[in-house]
C-alpha cells in the first residue's frame, strides 16, 4: 500500500508527521483511470477527488462514463491504466468485498433487491451481517434489540415504517429506492456512491427521496450521478462533468452553471441544465 498522491494543490503542503506525507481532506481519489472496452475507451484519464463531507455530483450525457467510472471506484471493473486510493490507502487491485469493508459502499442504477423479504428483514439482514452476526439475521431480529433498533431507525429515516412488515415486491417504486439507499447505510459508510438513485421514480416521489439523500449525516462523503438538473443543483456542493469519458471540467454549482462548455454540451439534450441554472441561480439570489 502506498500513500495518495493527493490533489496537486493539496499536496504541496507538508504534514507535520513528517516529510513526504501529503496533507489532503480527500477521502476517495481517483488517478489518471482509463477503461478501454475493445475499442471504446469508456473513461479516459479520469482524475477524481471526493472530499470529506463531499455532496459531488457526477454528470454528463449518456454513455460519459459515469457509471464505468463508478464500477471502477468498487472494483468491479479493473482499470487498464491508473489508481484509486481510499483514505490515502491504494485499493486499486482490492476485491470489491475488501472495499465496501473499508467504508466504500454504492447503490445500483438497477432495483436489486429481495423481493420476498420485507423492509425490516432486509435491513436487519444487513445490519447482523455489518455486525458479524452472518446468516443468524432472523434469530437476531428478535433477540437482538441493537439489530431491531437500528433497523427501526433506518426505516423511519427513510419514511418506510408504514411499509416495514410488507414484502418487498409490492412496495411503489420509490420506496423500493428509498430502501436501498437505507441499506448501503445500514452497511455504515463513509464513502456513498449513488447511482441514479431517482431513475425511474415517479415524479410524486422524487422530492422525498431528494430531502433524505440530502439529509444523510454529514460524515457520509457522498458521489450522485443524476440527469435530473434540479436534483444535481439542489444536492451538490461540487460537480464533475464527464463528456466520452473525458473530464470536461470540475467546479462549484455557479462554476458549472457559468461554463460555456457545459451549456453547449447539454444544448442537444434539451434546455434542462438551462433551466436547472436558473432556478439555482434565482434561489442563491433570493438566499443573499
Ligand atoms: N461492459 C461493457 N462492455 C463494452 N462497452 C461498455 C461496457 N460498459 C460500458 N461500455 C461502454 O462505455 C461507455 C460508457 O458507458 P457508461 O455506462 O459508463 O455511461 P454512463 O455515463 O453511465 O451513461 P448513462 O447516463 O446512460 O447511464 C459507453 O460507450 C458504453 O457503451
Ligand atoms: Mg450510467
Amino acid at each position: 500500500m502506498s500513500a495518495a498522491p493527493g490533489r496537486s494543490q493539496a499536496s504541496s503542503h507538508r504534514s507535520p508527521q513528517g516529510e513526504g506525507t501529503p496533507v489532503t481532506d480527500s477521502v476517495l481519489s481517483a488517478q489518471g483511470l482509463v477503461m478501454k472496452f475493445g475499442g471504446i475507451t469508456a473513461t479516459n484519464k479520469v482524475t477524481l477527488d471526493l472530499q470529506k463531507g463531499a455532496r459531488h455530483a457526477l454528470i454528463g450525457p449518456n454513455g460519459a462514463g459515469k457509471t464505468t467510472l463508478i464500477n471502477l471506484l468498487t472494483g468491479v471493473l479493473q482499470p487498464t491504466e491508473g489508481k484509486i486510493f481510499l483514505e490515502g490507502q491504494d485499493i486499486t487491485r482490492l476485491a470489491p468485498y475488501q472495499r465496501v469493508r473499508r467504508g466504500m459502499v454504492r447503490t445500483f442504477q438497477i432495483n436489486q433487491l429481495f423481493d420476498s423479504l420485507t423492509p425490516l428483514e432486509t435491513l436487519a439482514m444487513t445490519v447482523s451481517q455489518q455486525q458479524g452476526l452472518g446468516g443468524k439475521w432472523w434469530q437476531a431480529l428478535g433477540a437482538r434489540r441493537d439489530v431491531t433498533e437500528r433497523s427501526e431507525q433506518l426505516l423511519e429515516q427513510f419514511h418506510l415504517t408504514a411499509q416495514m412488515a410488507q414484502p418487498t415486491r409490492v412496495l411503489a417504486y420509490g420506496k423500493r429506492r428509498l430502501l436501498e439507499i437505507a441499506i448501503a447505510l445500514a452497511c455504515q459508510p463513509r464513502v456513498l456512491l449513488l447511482d441514479e438513485p431517482v431513475a425511474g421514480v415517479p415524479a410524486g416521489e422524487r422530492e422525498e427521496l431528494l430531502q433524505t439523500v440530502a439529509a444523510l449525516p454529514a460524515e457520509v462523503s457522498i458521489l450522485l450521478i443524476e440527469h435530473d438538473m434540479d436534483l444535481v443543483f439542489s444536492f451538490a456542493k461540487r460537480m464533475t462533468v464527464l463528456v466520452n469519458g473525458t473530464v470536461l471540467t470540475e467546479g462549484d454549482p455557479d462554476e458549472i452553471a457559468s461554463d460555456s462548455r457545459v451549456k453547449a454540451v447539454y444544448l442537444g439534450h434539451g434546455d434542462e441544465i438551462n433551466d436547472a441554472m436558473e432556478v439555482a441561480g434565482a434561489t442563491r439570489d433570493e438566499a443573499q
